[in-house]
């Protein structure tokens, strides 16, 4: 038996933000029960849904050393589907109205979280062969491990995985800070190893210190390794080339499934889809918009962040919305310039777009299940969960092709009649129009072939599965070093 330990900020279904809640929360169930013991840990948040504090048992707790602080650390316990969760417990560094605060707080927390799971190994009694990361909240716990830890019994043999799911994202922060607040020694801040452009870069520690680096597309995996997708560490990155492997994300099939889905209206499959319009229909009416099958419904579930696309939608609504006959439904929150864009279109073209700005896994269901077409024209996107999500539904995704978007979506070949979805390749307005032009000529004037898209995107196989193999053979090829 391998035990594994999946460290991440996040995971469904105790606290989600974006993606990275749904792989860390979904991905261990996939794993092969009778050879790997995987389980997860992550803090517990004050603002967790009140449905599952309840569920937590507490375990034990200790005092972890932060430099010439000392701070408590309860650990929590509870099963789901099958999977063993641990929390780390602190209510100083857990108790915001949500996970992510100002960076100076999160880089303190995060390092205090990196340690108080260390430390919490020995208490709980679990000796993993291989502890996996995820993103830069837990990018010092390798660093860690091999400098604090890596003479004692317990930690040496101790191997370590470190996902990629947003290269943006570093926890960046002054050094002097850093070392304060760590207790790392001065020298490992150092141009090859924790410093980067004057500051303390936690992904950068977890990139170098880790002994297998993965991001969650292999188009990703090559885009990190050029000056236009890697952020910076492109050069650490080609280093690392021969311990970096993209391995694509997976989406729950038995969360996304248009046959049992407790959210939608009406359930429908690949057999019998008729299900599906009668919630196009639901949707367009619940949100306002004109009841027509015949006009093409586009929806956006979305952070409403520039990663995601949205200054070129920024640029076209008005056009789109003026001379096209589309329909939008979009649910998202983040940035004031998107959310204020999006309500500024809805109120002017209230028959053609309806935006929520809020989260609703419901709402997202229904509209993954609804909607005719996905838009999801990223300036970049590591992987992407939602255009997969949405082609289990039969929603045509229409994204730009960059990282897992690239990976996941074939674009439509009239010639050959194959395809799942549009795709543009350059990040240009005007490109992105053509190709919603394009699918609404499709999808008015070709029902038939928009019809047998949809039923190859519904029978594209984005489970869990193929990725859990390659997790499986990264965990053994680590363990049996
Ligand atoms: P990212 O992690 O970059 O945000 P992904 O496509 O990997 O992008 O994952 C996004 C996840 O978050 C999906 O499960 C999507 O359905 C969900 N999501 C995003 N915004 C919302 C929202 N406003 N309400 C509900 N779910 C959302
Ligand atoms: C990040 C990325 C997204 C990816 C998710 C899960 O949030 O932006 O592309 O799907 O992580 O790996």
């Amino acid at each position: 038996m391998e035990n594994i330990l999946i460290v991440a900020s996040e995971a469904i279904p105790y606290m989600k933000t974006g993606g990275l809640a749904d792989v860390a929360g979904s991905l261990p169930k996939y794993f092969d029960k009778n050879k790997y013991d995987v389980r997860v840990i992550m803090p517990k948040y004050k603002c967790m849904s009140e449905e599952f504090l309840p569920q937590l048992k507490f375990v034990c707790h200790f005092y972890v050393n932060l430099n010439w602080r000392k701070q408590y650390a309860g650990i929590f316990k509870a099963e789901h589907d099958g999977v063993t969760y641990y929390f780390v417990d602190n209510e100083f560094y857990f108790a915001g109205d949500k996970p992510y605060n100002n960076i100076y707080e999160d880089v303190e927390k995060f390092a205090y979280f990196s340690k108080a799971v260390l430390e919490a190994l020995p208490i709980i009694d679990f000796a993993p062969d291989v502890i996996h990361c995820n993103d830069w909240q837990t990018g010092l716990l390798p660093v860690f491990l091999k400098t604090v830890y890596g003479s004692d019994n317990f930690y040496a043999g101790i191997k370590t995985v470190f996902t990629i799911h947003n290269m943006k994202f570093q926890g960046r922060w002054k050094i002097r800070e850093i070392a304060d607040i760590t207790g790392l020694p001065e020298h490992i801040f150092n141009s090859g190893e924790l410093e980067f452009y004057g500051e303390a870069n936690y992904l950068k520690g977890g990139i170098v210190y880790a002994d297998e680096v993965t991001t969650v597309s292999p188009t990703y995996a090559d885009e990190i390794c050029t000056p236009e997708g890697g952020e910076g560490l492109d050069g650490l990155m080609l280093e690392r080339r021969r311990h970096l492997s993209g391995i694509l994300n997976g989406i729950d099939y038995d969360v996304y499934n248009p046959m049992t889905d407790p959210y939608i209206k009406k359930h429908f499959s690949i057999k019998d889809i008729s299900g599906k319009l009668m919630n196009k229909r639901q949707l367009q009416e619940d949100h306002g918009l004109k009841v027509d099958n015949d006009v093409m419904l586009i929806g956006i579930v979305s952070r409403l962040t520039d990663q995601k696309g949205f200054d070129l939608v920024a640029y076209m609504m008005d056009e789109m919305l003026s001379t096209m006959d589309v329909q939008f439904v979009v649910l998202g929150t983040g940035e004031n310039q998107y959310e204020g864009m999006f309500h500024y279109f809805q109120s002017k073209y209230p028959d053609k777009i309806s935006a929520y700005i809020g989260y609703s896994e419901e709402k997202a269901h229904e509209i993954y299940a609804s909607c005719d077409a996905f838009l999801m024209p990223s300036l970049f996107e590591p992987c992407g969960l939602s255009q997969m999500m949405a082609m289990r539904y039969g929603t045509l995704p229409i994204v730009r092709e960059t990282g897992g978007l690239k990976d996941t979506v074939q674009p439509y070949n009239e010639y050959e009649n194959k395809g799942t979805g549009f795709s543009f390749a350059d990040y240009n307005a005007h490109d992105m129009l053509h190709v919603i032009k394009y699918a609404n000529d499709v999808f008015k004037n070709h029902k038939d072939r928009w019809q047998e898209m949809m039923e190859r995107a519904m029978r594209e196989d984005f489970s869990w599965n193929a990725s859990a193999r390659q997790y499986e053979k990264l965990y053994d090829k680590l363990s049996h070093k």
